[in-house]
């Protein structure tokens, strides 16, 4: 047995969607859950936040660069990760989850190790389930020489290509075709090092690309690369595998390839999306929280856009402390932005935000064509919001109302929750397991603030 949960609670099984939003399996049909919430408490007390689900991913996928052992601490426990557990258990990865034992505020040890690689076959039905899948594509093809990975679908954000990760890796040697809907890339004779030039930032496709240069011969340069705090995580624990490194967390960075790299042990970052997402619940209850193991340094663009609206961040020995800085909330105007900008993936929460605040917000989304889906479901709870191509302009009003609701991914989900928190009356979130791919026992942690909120679970 390849894939060893020792979950103290039950998961959804590792079988959900593309990272925001494909229909479920119907084979392998996701708990159709629902979240009730009956808003107009403010949250107080203490939050832990989870290990980074964004980190965690491709620092799985890095297993598959060594046969030893890599153990990563504070990993949350969330759909997304159990669907890479079970995408690597089926290219030979021995996979082990240890919930007494994890890191971090809740999170669990798990250990990988590829010792044998069996398949060098993502398939479909995984990859259009989570779209991080493609994440294996680079370290399969720099370890076996080859790798055949189902082409990840639009989503319902945007169509979401993966171009840019597949001329980095022909840059680096590798010969991609596109046959029957899989990527086959092949490189007999190994990587070469070589300098990829990004035309926009791709996480992504720096990711994929530093994995797959760690184990090129010569040297790799990544221009234009990806800055986010995941990149640096990534690197860290590649740098604790052996490989050579530097320059993550910049736009340009170097990588010196090795014939192997070795087991590490390596503790996954706190998620900032999660941090970002509390902090506004906090602030949209009128609330008072410290987010235990979060980190300013992490979510500074988004503490700085928050201050003129009328949020105070403050870092703590444990963590964060979240207030309003006094009364009601002010409309701020902000646009997403690769990191060190507004991320995309709190979007959808800073527009629930403002849906109350005095005056009007402007929020343009940069990253995403089409990741505006919350909009009509905050409408319907009372919400008055204009779109205009990327731009939503919201206008405060003194209050929403609460409703049945729906989104068809994980952060448009979670902003009606935050909507929900701040209605009147009661909101039932549908489909929760959108949420359920990227925030850990959210109705737990909100309902210990002091949230009337509860999973009405599907029988
Ligand atoms: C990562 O997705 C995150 N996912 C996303 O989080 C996040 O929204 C996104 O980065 C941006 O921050 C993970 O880390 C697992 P990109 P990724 O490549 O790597 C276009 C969430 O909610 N593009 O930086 O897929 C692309 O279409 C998720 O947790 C190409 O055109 O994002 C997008 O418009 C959702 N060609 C932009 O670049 C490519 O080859 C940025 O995408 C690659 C990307």
């Amino acid at each position: 047995m390849k894939l060893r949960y020792m979950f103290d609670y039950a998961v959804p099984a590792p079988t959900l969607f593309c990272d925001s939003g494909a229909e479920p399996d119907a084979r392998l049909q996701p708990s159709m859950d629902k979240i009730r919430i009956r808003g107009g408490r403010p949250l107080r007390g203490t939050l832990p936040i989870s290990g980074a689900k964004n980190a965690t991913l491709p620092l799985m996928a890095a297993a598959l660069l060594t046969d030893e052992t890599l153990t990563l601490a504070n990993v949350p426990h969330l759909a997304d990760t159990a669907t890479m557990a079970s995408l690597l258990a089926q290219h030979g990865v021995s996979v082990g989850i240890d919930g007494a034992t994890g890191g971090g505020h809740t999170g669990r040890v798990m250990s990988l190790k590829a010792d044998r690689i069996v398949s060098t076959t993502a398939p479909y039905d995984l990859v259009r389930k989570m779209r991080a899948s493609v994440l294996v594509l680079g370290p399969l093809v720099a370890r076996e020489g080859q790798a055949r990975v189902s082409l990840p679908g639009g989503c319902s954000i945007g169509t979401r290509p993966v171009d840019l990760h597949l001329k980095g890796l022909e840059r680096l040697g590798a010969r991609v075709e596109l046959t029957n809907g899989y990527i086959e890339a092949t490189a007999p004779g190994g990587l070469t090092g070589a300098e990829v030039v990004f035309p926009f930032v791709s996480v992504g496709a720096t990711e994929n690309l530093m994995m797959a240069a760690c184990l090129a011969k010569g040297e790799t340069t990544l221009v234009n690369a990806a800055r986010e705090p995941e990149i640096v995580d990534l690197a860290q624990c590649l740098a604790a595998m052996g490989a050579e490194i530097e320059g993550a967390g910049t736009d340009r960075i170097r990588i010196r390839g090795r014939d192997r790299l070795g087991g590490a042990e390596h503790t996954v970052i706190p998620d900032r999306i999660e941090t970002g997402t509390y902090m506004m619940a906090v602030a949209i209850t009128d609330g008072d929280v410290e987010l235990l193991g979060a980190r300013l340094d992490l979510v500074a663009a988004v503490a700085d856009a928050l201050a003129p609206a009328g949020v105070t961040v403050r870092q703590t020995e444990r963590g964060l402390h979240v207030r309003r800085t006094n009364g009601r909330l002010t409309g701020i105007d902000v646009m997403t932005e690769p990191y060190p900008g507004f991320p995309t993936d709190l979007q959808a929460q800073l527009m629930a935000l403002m849906t109350t605040a005095g005056g009007a917000a402007m929020i343009t989304e940069t990253i995403f064509e089409n990741r505006f889906m919350h909009v009509p479901e905050l409408m319907r709870m009372g919400a008055n919001i204009n779109v205009h191509q990327a731009t939503a302009l919201v206008r405060g009003v003194p209050k929403l109302t609460g409703a049945p609701v729906m989104a068809t991914d994980l952060r448009a989900s979670v902003s009606l929750v935050l909507a929900g928190l701040a209605a009147e009356g009661e909101t039932i979130v549908n489909r929760v397991y959108h949420l359920d791919r990227g925030y850990e026992r959210v109705e737990e942690k909100l309902a210990a603030c002091g949230a009337e909120m509860e999973r009405i679970r599907d029988s």
